[in-house]
């Protein structure tokens, strides 16, 4: 791993790897996955956004990948794929499917705030739900140094405007490390210093409702129109939008490093 700098975030590096590592080890992060079934038209959103930006010869870094979330389809399109962790047990699970599956991904435990890799290396970088795990200033100037100039940036994160799901947040704080941070719209400006290109979609605000219903042939009926809904309204209420629960934001354009 590169050397982590200063003491607090050292904690904080400490505290996201223990967490992580036991929800690896015990697989209890697919407890709270039922809820994310109302986010499905964001995952499909994101998952074919990627997935046409990957293919052969295609250099790819999953950033965050816990136990290799989207590591295994890139790597089948034939592109070159890099994932990082801090988790060791995130790696460590990653690094046997792939090689099970018969996959050729490079594996590392590797802190996303300081990458060991060489500038301009990748034509792609993505990952879900780890930028609100990062000081996020680091997070991005790490991101642009390693793409390259014309490489595209992919993530999905949830956000941290809809008091509701801020209350559920503060009401589960076993499901969450201390120091994650839902992305705010004053992050996606802070990321603009970072890239050239910065474009946000939001998704799950109108689908949240569907929570209401207990899991059945119902809920993902309404799951599926009113994620319609959110795609005929999200896009057309500006600032409004924020109070959804998760963006895909898409950068590119990195800024050359100072
Ligand atoms: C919410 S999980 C998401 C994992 C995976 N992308 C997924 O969708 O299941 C957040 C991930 O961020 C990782 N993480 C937190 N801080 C990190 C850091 N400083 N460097 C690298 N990974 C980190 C955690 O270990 C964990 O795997």
């Amino acid at each position: 791993m590169g050397s982590l700098t200063p003491v607090s975030a050292d904690v904080r590096y400490q505290s996201e790897q223990a967490f992580h590592d036991q929800a690896f080890e015990e697989g209890t992060r697919s407890k709270v996955s039922r809820s994310y079934d109302v986010l499905q038209e964001c995952t499909n959103v994101y998952a074919g956004k990627l997935m046409a930006l990957a293919g052969p010869g295609i250099d790819v870094l999953e950033y965050g990948c816990g136990v290799g979330t989207d590591a295994f389809a890139l790597a089948k399109t034939g592109s070159v794929v890099s994932a990082i962790d801090i988790s060791e047990e995130g790696i460590r699970q990653t690094r046997e499917r792939a090689a099970a599956e018969g996959l050729n991904i490079s594996c590392h435990q590797m802190n996303a705030e300081d990458l060991s890799f060489d500038a301009s290396v990748f034509d792609v970088v993505c990952g879900r739900g780890i930028l609100h795990h990062l000081e996020l200033e680091h997070a991005f100037d790490q991101l642009r140094r390693v793409m390259r100039p014309d490489g595209v940036g992919l993530f999905m994160e949830p956000l941290g405007h809809n008091p509701l799901i801020n209350e559920f947040r503060r009401r589960t704080p076993s499901l969450r490390t201390p120091d994650e941070h839902p992305i705010l719209l004053r992050d996606f400006e802070l990321a603009k210093a970072y890239f050239g290109q910065v474009d946000v979609e939001f998704y799950g605000l109108f689908t949240l409702l569907a929570l209401l219903v207990p899991e059945s042939k119902l809920r993902d009926q309404l799951v599926a129109r009113l994620s319609s809904m959110d795609a005929a309204v999200l896009p057309r209420i500006g600032k409004t939008a924020r109070f959804a629960w998760y963006a895909i934001m898409r950068m590119s354009a990195p800024r050359p490093t100072a």
